[in-house]
């Protein structure tokens, strides 16, 4: 007979905060979903600069002010994302009528904007993914070249941290990357870090955002949390999901198009991945506080239009109708 599936979330209680990362239309479609399993929403794309402030003189709160709403009716923590990232911000915010924007410009219109985000957010929010994916993917490289980057220089970091601390004093501030258990790419994003340590920049903790796949290293990964944790930060698992298919599995989109269909091998293969993930997370629970996924079933992905458009994925702990996968399953009775 089919058991109900104790709540996820209370069953990690001693151990971290469990996440999905929401945008408003999670709050309907998965309501109950959410409220039964998951003690932490991430704002998904609400609160990143260009969809909250699209113009100097126009703020759109109605979205994040509906997660925020939400999240206090049920008694969860909620995790702020992302302003200063590569992609999401309009362009207003670098230019100055005909040309770009110089850095003293670019500087106070973040700090307004950090101002006034505090000032509404602040006290809702135990974290906040200051900067984002601030380091590139190629070994020999270090810092994206992103407008941040070009057009402040590279303290545009140490700026955007000092920002959220002045006015959001009690929030956690985090610095949040991906491919992050890629060796090389690790090494960089710790050199980021110890410099910004260096400096006396305000950094409280590195999100590990774990878009894995059911062929990822799970050696890489605890080498990566034991490098992060050295910094003597707490770390969050900030946007896990696990792929059915490796990255170099793009089958053309178009016409004649032939959707690519995970075996059941390939599940199996993701329960293990899952199970395996929670057994490491739960060993390294001193210095990961928070576990948050992608989003909470299967039915709302963005894997579904990334990086293949249109290729159904699977990647979450619970499937399209919101019934728990076994691995879930086995993840709560782990610790119960
Ligand atoms: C990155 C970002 C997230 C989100 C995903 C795709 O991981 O950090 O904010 O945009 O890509 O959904």
């Amino acid at each position: 007979m089919y058991q109900e599936l104790p709540s996820l979330c209370k069953a990690y209680e001693k151990y971290f905060k469990i996440g999905a990362a929401v945008q408003p239309q999670n709050l309907t479609a998965q309501r109950n979903l959410l409220k039964k399993h998951f003690n932490s929403l991430t704002a998904s794309a609400c609160m990143k600069f260009g969809p909250v402030h699209p113009e100097e003189y126009r703020w759109d709160f109605a979205d994040a002010d509906a997660i925020i709403a939400f999240a206090k009716e049920n008694g969860m923590g909620v995790r702020a994302h992302a302003p200063v990232w590569h992609q999401q911000t309009e362009d207003w915010l670098f230019t100055d009528r005909f040309t770009f924007a110089d850095r003293e410009m670019i500087l106070d219109r973040l700090e307004d904007h950090i101002r006034v985000m505090a000032g509404r957010y602040g006290e809702d929010v135990y974290a906040w993914d200051v900067v984002n994916e601030a380091i590139v993917d190629d070994p020999n490289g270090y810092m994206r070249e992103t407008k941040w980057y070009t057009l402040i220089g590279e303290d545009y970091i140490d700026y955007a941290y000092r920002f959220v601390k002045k006015y959001a004093p009690k929030t956690k501030v985090y610095y949040n990357d991906y491919n992050e258990f890629n060796p090389a790419k690790r090494d960089n994003i710790v050199r980021l870090m110890r410099g910004m340590q260096e400096r006396d920049v305000p950094l409280d903790g590195f999100g590990l955002q774990q878009h894995v796949n059911i062929y990822t290293s799970l050696d890489d990964i605890k080498a990566a949390i034991e490098a992060y944790a050295t910094l003597g930060i707490e770390l969050q698992v900030t946007e896990l999901d696990v792929s059915l298919y490796h990255p170099k599995d793009r089958p053309n989109p178009y016409y004649p198009y032939r959707p690519t269909i995970p075996t059941k091998e390939d599940f199996i293969r993701q329960g293990k991945m899952y199970e395996d993930l929670f057994e490491i997370y739960r060993s390294y629970s001193d210095v990961i506080n928070s576990v948050t996924t992608w989003g909470a079933a299967d039915d709302l992905t963005w894997l579904d239009v990334h990086p293949v458009p249109g290729r159904k994925n699977y990647p979450l702990l619970f499937s399209y109708d919101h019934t728990p996968k076994p691995c879930t399953r086995a993840i709560v009775e782990a610790v119960l």
